[in-house]
């Protein structure tokens, strides 16, 4: 492939990419009540050049949600406010997956009527959640009971159902950054003594089993799971990440798992092997990689064969046009830090294409 590998056009598994510049998932806190709103239609449908969107986070459940202003799609009305944003997508050419979210331990409760967060084990981290009233140090949460692990993963199959019904071309389940999945999956947050804990077959149930129920609904094809493996956001810690990880990565081959997104740094120090490679030989479905890439980083990486694509997230915040600007060597905006969470169109759907239209 050439230099200019980011600029081809990939089709695999059924799907068509126009091109290999992806769009990584970001919240940006601008919901309305949860909902999707106009606003979000405005700032997503500036984004269809992408070869593929993934949405911000968004909870399948009033218990997953974790951050004021994210949205959900657990409600009709949700999912609604959804298809505005898919419909708004699609007439501009792009492509849009919905990225389905569980917080866990990541919460407080003041966002469950003073309940306690949910999590696979009592531990608490050192953090904070973003509640109405300000940020809040984390709590211990309460260690779910078997029977609420099962309504949790139908929970991400009714909301896979309801993406479907907003006209999202397919999933992603956010397995990464320390939000349930990965409480589930690293031994750091993850201290039970039944099938979902203890060896890694049972620290990685819970994934496969939601990754399985999303698949029930979207096909293996048109769903994407994402890892970060060794990252410590959130207080996540695993005793032995390459064993967890590539364990996970044989289990989503096995499943015909089309997608995975994988958070590695695009350079690691040289006393660390990067994972990437090592799940590149086991995948065979489409491989993106995240995190720090440049044009050049990511145009590399795909030609070396590394990954299919690669999906870009603080580029995009200030660049609505990156495959154009991309492509025409127009230099980058730059996201002001302080309107990436929250608030109005200042900051979200001002940063005008390079032609300023
Ligand atoms: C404002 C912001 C919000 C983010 N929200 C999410 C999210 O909802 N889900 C997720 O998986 N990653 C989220 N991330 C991580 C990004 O998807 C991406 O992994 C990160 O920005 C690194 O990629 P980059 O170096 O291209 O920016 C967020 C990042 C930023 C900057």
């Amino acid at each position: 492939m050439s230099a200019k590998a980011l600029k081809q056009s990939l089709q695999k598994g059924g799907l068509n990419f126009k091109n290999r510049v992806f769009m990584a998932p970001m919240t940006r806190s601008r919901a309305s009540e949860q909902k999707p709103n106009d606003l979000m239609v405005e700032y997503y449908s500036q984004r269809a050049s992408a070869g593929l969107i993934f949405t911000e986070a968004s909870q399948v459940s009033p218990q997953g949600v974790g951050y004021i202003f994210t949205p959900g799609i657990h409600t009709e009305e949700q999912a609604r406010g959804w298809k505005k944003v898919t419909q708004a997508v699609h007439e501009r050419g792009g492509q849009i997956f919905l990225q389905l979210w569980h917080v866990g331990r990541v919460s407080h409760p003041d966002f469950h009527g003073g309940k306690l967060p949910v999590a696979p084990s009592a531990l608490a981290f050192k953090g904070q959640a973003y509640t109405t009233s300000g940020p809040k140090d984390v709590v211990t949460p309460r260690a779910l009971e078997i029977s609420e692990i099962k309504s949790i993963v139908s929970d991400f199959k009714k909301a896979a159902q309801l993406a479907k019904q907003s006209g999202f071309d397919g999933v992603e389940v956010h397995g990464a950054n320390g939000y349930l999945p990965a409480q589930f999956l690293e031994d750091g947050s993850n201290v039970r003594t039944d099938e979902y804990g203890g060896n890694l077959e049972n620290r990685a149930r819970f994934l496969l089993e939601v990754t399985g129920a999303v698949m029930e609904v979207w096909g293996p094809e048109r769903v994407s799971v994402r890892l970060s493996p060794r990252n410590p956001l959130n207080g996540m810690s695993d005793s032995n990440p390459e064993e967890t990880y590539l364990h996970l990565v044989r289990e989503l081959e096995k499943m015909k798992l089309g997608i995975l997104h994988v958070l590695e740094p695009s350079t690691l120090p040289n006393a660390i092997a990067p994972l990437a490679p090592k799940m590149r030989e086991i995948f065979s479905g489409l491989l993106i990689l995240n995190l720090g890439y440049s044009q050049q980083t990511a145009d590399e990486t795909i030609a070396k064969g590394l990954a299919d694509a690669i999906s870009f997230g603080t580029h995009f915040i200030a660049n609505p046009d990156l495959p154009e600007r991309f492509e025409k060597g127009i230099p980058l905006a730059t996201p002001d830090r302080a309107t990436m969470y929250g608030g109005t169109a200042k900051g979200y759907t001002d940063y005008p294409k390079a032609g300023g239209l």
